[in-house]
């Protein structure tokens, strides 16, 4: 089954998400060379709860840190840490909160100094396919169109899309039905109504697909080690397309119109 949220329910996801987004900013920010990925955890703990929300992540299955902070070829749960970021790298940052008992969730790469062409290419292609996917989020379309954006999106230009690691339903759990693949099988999927909140997330690699995780447990990273781009809103279906919860001004993602 997947929910149904009321408008009222939606407006409490908004102000959630709205936490998370302005985090991202703040993250967004801090992310330079010789900074540690610990230092964005941090920051992110205080403002989370300076804004009145909990964060999500921390104690999730026992996972240890506030946020997940995934460089280059890690492309998602990064641990953050001691690690310091470098010139020419691209971060994942990934926050999610709960706030008056819903959930918010929501991720941006962004470019650490200056970078290569690959990954500056790597990015926009995910950022594109993502705002595809959002388009794509309306009421009467299948789940199985979202996914198509996203694939169809990054497979044209070249990358590959992350198989075993999906987008989720999101309200009142932070995983919640359906899952949101970022690739197409066979089936159509469900319809997609008004009012579903689904987090679509597009996690792409330069390279091969395939995915190892690290003896952390936590951290997926590129079976290549080449780099992967994470991208994430949290998306209402309405008649029109998706409307994002998790926008800024501050920080546009997952809004490209080419
Ligand atoms: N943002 C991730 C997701 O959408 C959640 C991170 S897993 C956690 O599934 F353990 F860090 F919480
Ligand atoms: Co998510």
């Amino acid at each position: 089954m997947i929910a149904i949220k009321s408008e009222h329910e939606i407006a409490i996801m908004r102000e959630a998400n709205q936490i998370v987004a302005e985090v991202l900013v703040t993250l967004a920010g801090m992310v330079a060379p010789g900074v540690s990925t610990g230092a964005l955890d941090e920051e992110a703990a205080r403002l989370i709860r300076a804004y009145g929300a909990k964060p999500s992540f921390l104690g999730y299955l026992g996972y240890p840190k506030n946020t997940c902070i995934s460089v280059d070829e890690q492309i998602i749960h990064g641990i953050p840490g001691k690690r310091k970021l470098m010139e020419g790298q691209i971060v994942s940052i990934d926050v999610g909160v709960k706030h008056h008992g819903y959930y918010g969730d929501a991720a941006v790469t962004v470019a650490c100094g200056k970078i290569d062409e690959t990954r500056q290419r790597l990015m926009d292609a995910t950022d594109l396919a993502l705002s595809r996917a959002i388009a794509a989020a309306k009421h009467g379309n299948y789940l199985s169109d979202v996914s198509r954006a996203v694939q169809t999106t990054c497979e044209a230009a070249g990358f590959s899309v992350v198989r075993s690691f999906v987008g989720h339903g999101i309200g009142t759990a932070m995983h919640e039905e359906p899952q949101v693949p970022n690739f197409v099988t066979r089936e159509k999927g469900p319809m997609l109504k008004t009012g579903m909140v689904i987090a679509i997330e597009p996690m792409v690699n330069v390279g091969t697909y395939d995915v190892r995780v690290l003896k952390d447990g936590w951290t997926a990273v590129t079976a290549d080690g080449k780099p992967s781009a994470h991208f994430e809103h949290s998306v209402v279906v309405r008649e029109a397309g998706g409307e994002i919860l998790s926008a800024t001004p501050k920080l546009v993602w997952g809004r490209r119109t080419n």
